[in-house]
């Protein structure tokens, strides 16, 4: 039976990208958005391979409506690529609870709460199973005007880190790829000039890496982290720290 992965985001940027990917490499994917003429689309061109749960991860209902559209469809997941997100700038005081809350709780929050719904379709026998997350260099590197948005990439890579020493002794790891600008729909409509998109990543790179953890970790190996700046090529890191 051909693996299969949960990819969100799936709609657009990076997510769609990883679809495209996985499937190249002869996977299944159950693929999460929002926007059903997106996901309808891609179930057309990737055939039965390709299921799509239209679901707003921000929402518990979301969260429980994927969590049924997965167990309606496969038992046994190999993995998943939490892709789905968003960016925002904007001066502190610009900032407000509800725009703070929004993108914590798409990328964190999400992150945690669909994890959880699917840990039990995660486990099982066999190859070791994958959880990567899509985070950014704002974990890393200071932009300022970013607060909700730096401090929330801080948030998911211990997040990622939490799961990964967590689930590791039932067979689960969990790696990181922290991106520099992707041109996306996302870069498209948030001011970045044309000078910075023309140097912007591929979304196909971050998928390369994307499947690259996920194919480690199958494989009984381990990438923590992997980096990608534009102009300069993909590096490693561990994620979790020395002390691991
Ligand atoms: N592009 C960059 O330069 C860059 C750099 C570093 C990190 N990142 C991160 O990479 C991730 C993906 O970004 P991208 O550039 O691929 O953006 P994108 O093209 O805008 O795609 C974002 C995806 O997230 C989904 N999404 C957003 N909110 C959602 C919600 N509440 N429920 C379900 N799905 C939701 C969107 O689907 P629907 O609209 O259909 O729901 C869409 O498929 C983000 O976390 C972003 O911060 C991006």
């Amino acid at each position: 039976m051909r693996p299969c992965i949960v990819i969100t985001g799936a709609s657009s940027g990076i997510g769609a990208a990883c679809v495209q990917r996985f499937l190249a490499e002869g996977w299944d994917i159950g693929a999460v958005g929002r926007r059903c003429d997106r996901l309808e689309a891609l179930a057309k061109a990737g055939g039965e391979r390709v299921r799509p749960i239209v679901a707003d991860l921000s929402q518990e209902a979301g969260i429980a409506a994927i969590a049924r559209g997965v167990e309606a469809w496969r038992k046994d997941l190999a993995a998943i690529a939490h892709c789905a997100g968003d960016f925002l700038v904007a001066p502190i005081e610009a900032t407000t609870p509800a725009e703070f809350e929004r993108i914590w709780r798409i990328t964190v929050w999400a992150k945690h709460m669909l994890t959880r719904a699917l840990l039990a379709r995660l486990e099982g026998r066999g190859a070791p199973k994958a959880i990567v997350h899509v985070a950014s260099l704002a974990a890393h590197e200071d932009f300022a005007g970013e607060t909700a948005y730096m401090s929330a990439m801080h948030g998911l890579i211990g997040l990622a880190r939490a799961q990964d020493i967590e689930l590791r002794d039932r067979g689960i790891r969990a790696a990181v790829v922290s991106p520099g600008l992707v041109r996306t729909e996302l870069t498209e409509r948030s001011g970045f000039g044309a000078a910075a998109l023309e140097q912007a990543l591929t979304p196909g790179a971050i998928a390369d890496s994307v499947f690259q953890l996920v194919k480690t970790i199958r494989e009984g190996g381990y990438i923590g982290e992997i980096f990608h700046r534009p102009g300069v090529g993909p590096s490693r890191s561990t994620l979790s720290g020395p002390q691991n």
